[in-house]
């Protein structure tokens, strides 16, 4: 392609360290969907003939179906996905495929075709979540009775309902769907036309190849335009943020599935044995997305390292954007996959977590409520029940266990209505305030979140 200024052939080792057609070839649809954009654009001009437009096209279409059906040979030596194309299209073509890059550089090729891509993907990652967010909509409803500890430093603190404890990640994804949505509005513009750094001096209508394209917008700045990957780190931000959730959702299914928890089961077809324990049962979809998540945030510092030393525009260094971008995108697809199925097949040991949350601690605040309630400052009412729980440890009996006598030496002024607030019904049907996890509230948000997934 640059053989002109060329005495010596590119060493063979420098083309194998250089090439990225093994890994961009991936972008062959988009690459073609824009040279098909800008082939109409030089027909506007008269730099192509009405003929010559339509042998271009049709020739980047048989490339099209030829790589679709593995007919397609990728050469090393052609460097990447543009020139592979370009290349065979002008030897099946000739002269008229020589013209396509007419006022088109690389680099403006590049950035459009990664903002494609980006755009394509980013709708199939918010699909992907919203899908997961409807499985665990579903998992709540199936196990809604059901009452779990809530836990702070993974020591029991009050008890919730499961379906409240599984609402808390439906919330935490629809964050994840706004902001990869949010990303995908600001790389929607289109740089085409920006040439290599400095636009061209044969001008192509930049607004007319946008809409062929569908962008409701064109680049301002043809430096920014060629050097900006301010789009992928920030898709690369939604996506890891959102394997940290699913990182933290993990961590709780390997916790709950464990023995000491109990607290759920997991089917076996999301699950593997042991090859030298017989009894195991493990749960490694979970741990493989709590261990995944890492590459995902590794991803993202790749891209944003690489990118802040550059020097304006486009520098060869990114190249190296792919890579990471194509990992994060292919790993959160399949996580977010693999793990709306598994908690379809996840079950509730309601006996288990019922046990748990009936561990009468849970309700200390609910006591120290009680006393607020009856005009006792809430330190001092603290301070009152932490002695009473104290006792109770002591004595090994619950709190509906003592005796109002007993209640009396801790605060004079406890009567027989301190034992109302001692269930775990009461105690949650009480916590009634907006966000709270009463049951009534509870089910107005799984219709909530049903509604608007429906129409997702
Ligand atoms: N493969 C290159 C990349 O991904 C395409 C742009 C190359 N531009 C250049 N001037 N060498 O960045």
């Amino acid at each position: 392609m640059w053989k002109g200024r060329f005495s010596q052939p590119t060493s063979e080792l420098v083309q194998r360290y250089g090439e990225s057609v093994s890994f961009d070839r991936r972008l062959y649809a988009h690459d073609i969907r824009g040279s098909i954009a800008q082939s109409k654009a030089l027909l506007k001009t008269g730099i192509v003939t009405a003929e010559e437009q339509d042998m271009i096209e049709r020739g980047l279409l048989g490339i099209k179906a030829d790589i679709e059906g593995g007919r397609f040979e990728w050469k090393e030596s052609l460097e990447d996905v543009h020139m592979n194309i370009e290349s065979e299209l002008t030897k099946r073509i000739g002269a008229a495929g020589a013209k396509l890059h007419t006022a088109r550089s690389r680099n403006d090729q590049i950035a459009l075709d990664v903002r494609l891509y980006c755009r394509d993907e980013a709708d199939q990652v918010m699909a992907l979540i919203q899908a997961l967010q409807r499985a665990l909509i579903e998992c709540a409803e199936r196990n809604q009775q059901a009452v779990i500890p809530g836990y702070t430093h993974l020591q029991r603190g009050q008890p919730v309902l499961f379906a409240h404890h599984l609402l808390a990640y439906v919330e935490m994804l629809a964050r994840d769907v706004q902001r990869v949505a949010d990303a995908r509005r600001r790389l929607n513009v289109m740089p085409l036309g920006s040439g290599a750094l400095a636009g061209s001096t044969i001008l192509l209508d930049r607004e007319f190849i946008a809409r062929e394209l569908d962008f409701p917008a064109i680049t301002q700045n043809s430096m920014d335009a060629v050097s900006d990957r301010d789009f992928a780190a920030e898709l690369l931000f939604a996506i890891a943020l959102c394997g940290v959730h699913l990182s933290r959702l993990s961590e709780d299914i390997i916790l709950w599935a464990s023995a000491e928890f109990g607290f759920i089961t997991l089917s076996d077809a999301h699950t593997t044995g042991s090859s030298l324990m017989p009894q195991k049962k493990n749960p490694d979809v979970a741990e493989l997305t709590r261990g995944k998540s890492g590459r995902l945030v590794g991803n993202l510092m790749a891209l944003l390292t690489l990118l802040k030393g550059l020097p304006m525009t486009y520098n060869r260094d990114m190249q190296e954007d792919k890579e990471p971008l194509f990992d994060s995108i292919d790993t959160i697809k399949a996580a977010l996959a693999v793990f709306a199925e598994m908690i379809c097949g996840m079950g509730v040991r309601a006996e288990r977590t019922a046990a748990a949350a009936g561990d009468p601690m849970l309700l200390a605040t609910d006591l120290a409520d009680w006393l607020v309630k009856h005009g006792v400052p809430f330190r001092q009412a603290h301070e009152v029940i932490g002695k009473l729980v104290a006792f109770s440890l002591a004595e090994k009996r619950g709190f509906a266990e003592l005796t109002l006598p007993e209640y009396r030496q801790f605060w004079e002024g406890f009567d027989e209505s301190v034992f109302s607030v001692l269930k775990v019904e009461t105690a949650l049907a009480a916590r009634a305030n907006p966000g709270a996890p009463s049951p009534a509230n509870v089910a107005a948000r799984l219709q909530y979140w049903r509604g608007v997934l429906s129409e997702a």
